[in-house]
């Protein structure tokens, strides 16, 4: 039997491939970044072509650096940025243009026309979503509206449609000559064409929408032993590894972080936040502006769903920071910066560059600096911006206590911006309620790789799972109340200007 397993971690700004042993210890990774395209203010595009060709070389070295062969991988998981569309040809393996990546909000005038014509509620009800330019339906929509041919390309059979799950699946099965066309229903559920209930494409919703249903993957489990076949014998791996595991990252970093029961929940700090709540086999409905989504099903189980507080803009404010305004040279760097004060010297940072997601919903939310005076320093605008990581999270934990009628005693945490200690102080500062963090922080691959290794018997059952679970470092709340309550006040002030800048 394989000693390994293996997961493609396609992200909003890198892709990378992991492999994982038996007891879930890291062996091996290889990542690399791809290009940010911003051709206009609220627009964000990726090269698929590109993509693709930086998971090829990941895989590739990732199994180099692992001192093993690819006949090793017991199995393959591949989890992804949820929502970025890509649409292709599939009798040549093109794309017809970049992809559309889940923070562009082009389709904003698409998603108010939505609301306007009273299709809104129909949305909500049928796929736990609000009508937002975040999710893949309105972005296909401007795809087949404003790329020259795509509509008849699509007509014909011509054109399909995948999240970056299925698009790398695509190549990773046949590539040009025609691989698997198939997603799972955590992705599907970001578009705004599924039906949470019956977890298929909806027909009153593919009208709406004017999307053809032939372009549309195949939709399967997020753990199945044959619906995602086997990689292609040429590169990059040169075997026949299964591919047993599909999900979008943030539903694979529940996994990871081993939230298999109803009430168990997780915060990932990457581009964006995204935490989730496991709900059980029944999908909740959200009164205070989260989201219902599935959160796995492995074979032939009831799917498992969650209610999702996303967040558009943490990690990336820090990149902010770095790239447009140039106040660090890496992203690190920040807590440095931030730790050269004392506090954010009542200065508020609102990077509402994609508007605002939950709770809010507002696509023409823009980003506010608020409080500020001549005194302030780049100290302050570092510490208001990773507060600004804190307190949109808050946010979403509020929202979430209303709607589950529970109070959360502690927040698993995981992702990137974890490694930051000063971040996650002032998480823990700011919710009131201790922060944990696991000690493989990788939980997305992780879990990409346990949905896999599930399918094939690699790894028992679940049970057997929480057992690689361990917490490497607790963050306890130091602030007073006072503190706590006026900081989070000036908070809700601040997101109330991004709110009226367009009112
Ligand atoms: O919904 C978007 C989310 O899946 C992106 O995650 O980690 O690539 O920023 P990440």
């Amino acid at each position: 039997m394989a000693d390994f397993v293996g997961a493609v971690d396609q992200g909003t700004t890198s892709s990378r491939f992991m492999i994982f042993d038996h007891d879930g210890n890291e062996v091996a990774r290889h990542q690399l970044e791809h290009s940010q395209v911003l051709p206009r203010p609220g627009w964000v595009e990726h090269d698929p072509v590109e993509i693709w060709e930086r998971t090829n070389v990941a895989m590739q070295n990732a199994v180099r650096r692992a001192g093993i062969a690819a006949t090793d991988l017991a199995a393959i998981g591949i989890t992804n940025q949820r929502e970025t569309t890509v649409v292709w040809d599939p009798r040549t393996g093109q794309p017809y243009c970049n992809a559309l990546v889940w923070q562009d909000t082009r389709t904003d005038r698409i998603a108010a026309a939505l609301e306007r014509d009273g299709h809104g509620e129909l949305i909500r009800r049928r796929t736990g979503l609000p009508p937002a330019t975040y999710f893949s339906g309105g972005k296909i929509k401007w795809i087949l509206e404003n790329v020259d041919g795509v509509r008849e390309a699509a007509e014909q059979g011509h054109a399909v449609f995948g999240t970056t799950d299925s698009w790398v699946l695509w190549n990773l099965t046949g590539g040009p000559r025609g691989g698997i066309h198939a997603t799972d229903v955590t992705n599907a559920s970001r578009t705004m064409l599924m039906d949470l209930e019956t977890l298929d494409w909806d027909g009153e919703l593919l009208e709406i929408f004017g999307v053809p249903r032939a372009m549309l993957p195949v939709i399967s489990a997020s753990s199945h032993p044959e619906a995602y076949g086997r990689t292609r014998t040429s590169r990059p791996l040169r075997s026949a590894v299964p591919i047993t595991g599909v999900l979008g990252d943030q539903q694979a970093a529940t996994v990871g972080q081993v939230c298999f029961g109803a009430g168990e929940a997780k915060n990932t700090y990457g581009t964006g936040n995204f935490l989730l709540l496991n709900t059980g086999t029944r999908p909740v409905r959200s009164g205070h502006g989260l989201i219902t989504t599935v959160c796995y099903r492995f074979g032939d189980q009831p799917p498992v769903y969650a209610l999702e507080g996303s967040i558009a803009v943490t990690g990336s404010a820090v990149q902010w920071l770095r790239d447009q305004l140039r106040i660090i040279t890496d992203a690190a760097e920040v807590e440095r910066l931030a730790r050269t004060v004392e506090d954010s010297g009542g200065v508020y940072f609102v990077p509402a560059f994609s508007g605002l997601f939950a709770p809010y919903w507002r696509s023409d939310a823009r980003g506010a600096i608020v409080g500020l005076a001549r005194y302030h320093t780049n100290g302050h605008l570092a510490r208001a911006t990773l507060e600004a990581i804190c307190y949109q999270s808050r946010d979403v934990v509020e929202a979430m206590q209303q709607d589950a009628g529970v109070r959360l005693d502690v927040l698993k945490v995981d992702g990137g911006v974890t490694a930051d200690e000063l971040c996650m102080q002032t998480q823990a500062d700011i919710l009131g309620v201790p922060v944990s963090r696991p000690v493989v922080a990788e939980t997305t691959a992780l879990g990409a790789a346990y949905a896999a290794g599930l399918a094939v018997g690699f790894w028992r059952d679940t049970d057997e799972l929480r057992e690689h679970w361990h917490e490497s470092r607790r963050w306890q709340p130091q602030w007073s109340d006072r503190r706590r309550a006026d900081g989070y006040a000036g908070w809700k002030k601040a997101v109330q200007r991004t709110l009226d800048w367009v009112d």
